[in-house]
């Protein structure tokens, strides 16, 4: 499988003081997003079986699982996009479980889903004034932004979207993500399918931009190597529940949980 890449240097630095918090342990900061005992269901599949975990301001939390864990569904019961069936989620200690879609949008929750949808017919720029539509008057410094962020994009600001390689899609939603400037960013997937190199380079500027700028990722991926190799936190989801929660240093660490959930 192609998950060998290598993602840069300190990655995962802050594992242990996080892992704590995770943990209900030493006391932390309220944590950016709190999910608890959430549960959702298709009909009778019941696809959330009362998850709760947390991401912390400054901090990857990657939600790892195979195929049918409940990934996806999480993501999206979280934003609103399934209907929880039980449970609550809390968006910097405010209960948004039932709030419009709009509403947890403005108040600073971004979702990129599975498949990196652009909108083919417009040009990469008018993707990215898509991400700030509701924000009214957006500078000209936070496109600017954004393309510092991801070149390739800057040099394909003028084309088409549909033109894009998957890699190029992807810094695009990310970039459109961006421009609604969320505290919370949601990521599902976004290796699926990318080079490895193009992988490690999304996955460095994320470490960059929650480093710095201080913003909370939740992302979820198949992919767990790769993923915990820039994450602070794993939560290891198999059939709807959550198996463990720690560290990416000590979720890495565990060959048995290695072996028997993240396939690798
Ligand atoms: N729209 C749907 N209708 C019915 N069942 C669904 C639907 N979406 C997902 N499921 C079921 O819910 C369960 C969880 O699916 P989900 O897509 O959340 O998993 P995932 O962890 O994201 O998987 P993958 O790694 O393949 O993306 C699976 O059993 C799946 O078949
Ligand atoms: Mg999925």
């Amino acid at each position: 499988m192609a998950d060998q890449q290598q993602v840069p240097p300190g990655a995962g630095s802050t594992a242990a003081g996080a892992a704590r918090g995770a943990a209900g342990g030493a006391a932390v900061a309220a944590p950016v997003l709190e999910v608890t005992d959430l549960s959702a269901s298709y009909g009778p599949v019941r696809a959330l079986d009362g998850v709760s975990l947390r991401a912390e301001a400054g901090r990857i939390t990657a939600v790892l699982g195979a195929n049918g864990a409940g990934k996806t569904t999480l993501l999206r019961t979280i934003s609103g996009l399934v209907r929880s069936t039980g449970g609550r989620v809390h968006l910097m200690g405010e209960d948004i479980t039932r709030a419009p879609v709009e509403a947890m949008v403005q108040k600073g929750m971004a979702h990129v889903p599975e498949g990196r949808g652009v909108i083919a017919e417009l040009t990469v720029e008018e993707n990215l004034r898509v991400g700030a539509l509701f924000r009214g008057k957006v500078g000209r410094e936070e496109f600017d932004r954004v393309y510092d962020l991801f070149p390739r994009i800057a040099e394909r600001r003028d084309n088409h979207a549909h033109t894009l390689s998957g890699g190029e899609r992807q810094m695009l939603v990310i970039g459109r993500a961006l421009l609604a400037r969320p505290r919370l960013l949601l990521l599902d997937e976004p290796s699926l399918g990318l080079a490895p190199r193009i992988v490690a380079q999304i996955f460095g500027l994320l470490r960059q931009l929650v480093d710095e700028e201080g913003l909370s990722v939740l992302l979820v991926e198949q992919n767990a190597r790769s993923a915990l190799s820039v994450a602070d936190i794993g939560v290891v989801l198999n059939l709807g529940r959550v198996v463990v929660t720690d560290s990416a240093r000590t979720l890495m660490a565990d060959e048995e949980l290695r072996h028997a959930y993240l396939g690798f």
